[in-house]
């Protein structure tokens, strides 16, 4: 095992450089660009994202308009509320904050929202867009992998990259990301999942070796090639006594570990994490400027 630590791939500068970009971009467009936010019911994990995404916002010169509602709202009302969002001029992006409460149903809900405010990514429409290779928008995690990929030129091409997790909005999309034919992709994509055989025989043999599980440090340095690049894009809670949140958070790898057999690793907090929000922004300025012609 190599005693060199790997070089740790943080997503601030990554992030703040889009921002950067964003900031004047904003400025120099002929009117305000518009994201609306909706967010049911007290999940306290996702009013802490939504005030992160409206800060980001503010950061930016985008007007955020929030609609906070109770976790009672019904299905008609979120859905009248989309129907408004989407013939609203000064609205450029829709984001539904997820999970929903209770009996709503997210996917009717998502694809009411019209594909060219949807700043998510989610929509059927640009998913299959995505898969054609057309200009949409795209997952904001997934993108925002592709693009700490790329701030950090680490270029995919004909690598053998293995993303173990296959969800709708992250390993799927990323694998429609990496195996297009352009650049910054053209990569040799396999997806794993909870039914794959041999994981360990499969994720060793991963150049670059991505993990969207949701299981805390599930990867271990057994499961890694001896200088592969490795992205966490986990998130997970657990207990922490001895810290003052009595909870840290740790990605889905195990990073103690894992950084000293890596060429590159994705710390948790501070890799990925940062990512999602700017891409957020990014594809509502995207849509503002599609939807305006420009
Ligand atoms: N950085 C960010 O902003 C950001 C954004 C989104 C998500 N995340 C984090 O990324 C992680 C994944 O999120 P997600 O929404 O993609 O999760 P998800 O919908 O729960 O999907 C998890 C995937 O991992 C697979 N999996 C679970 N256990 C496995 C195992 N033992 N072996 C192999 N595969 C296994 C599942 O396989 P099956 O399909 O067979 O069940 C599934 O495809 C979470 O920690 C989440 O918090 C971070």
């Amino acid at each position: 095992m190599s005693v060199v630590a790997a070089t740790q791939l943080q997503g601030k500068p990554v992030s703040d450089a889009i921002k950067a970009r964003l900031t004047a971009e904003v400025a120099s467009l002929p009117s305000k660009v518009g994201l609306a936010v909706i967010l049911v019911g007290d999940n306290p994990a996702s009013q802490a994202y939504v005030g992160m995404k409206n800060k980001a916002c503010i950061e930016v010169g985008i007007s955020s308009f929030e609609h906070r509602l109770p976790a009672s709202t019904s299905q008609q009302e979120l859905h009248d509320l989309i129907t408004s969002l989407n013939h609203d001029d000064t609205v450029h992006g829709i984001l539904l904050q997820l999970p929903l409460p209770g009996d709503l149903d997210e996917f009717a809900l998502l694809t009411h929202i019209s594909p060219a405010k949807d700043v998510d990514g989610f929509h059927p429409v640009n998913v299959g867009k995505l898969l054609a290779g057309l200009p949409t928008l795209k997952s904001c995690t997934p993108y925002g992998v592709m693009e700490m990929l790329r701030f950090y030129k680490i270029d995919p091409a004909g690598q053998h990259v293995v993303i173990v997790g296959r969800s709708n909005i992250v390993g799927k999309p990323l694998a429609a990301m990496l195996v297009q034919k352009e650049d910054g992709a053209n990569a040799t994509v396999t997806i794993c999942h909870s039914r794959s055989k041999n994981l360990t025989d499969i994720t060793k043999q991963a150049d670059i070796l991505i993990a969207a599980i949701g299981q805390p440090e599930f990867v271990t340095a057994d499961m890694v090639r001896e200088g592969a690049v490795v992205i966490d894009v986990g998130i997970n809670r657990v207990d922490a006594p001895d810290t003052e949140k009595g909870y840290k958070l740790v990605g889905d790898v195990a990073f103690d570990t894992v950084s000293k057999k890596a060429s590159a690793i994705t710390p948790v907090p501070g890799g990925v994490g940062p990512m999602t929000i700017a891409m957020l922004l990014s594809n509502t300025v995207l849509a503002y400027k599609a939807i305006n012609g420009l």
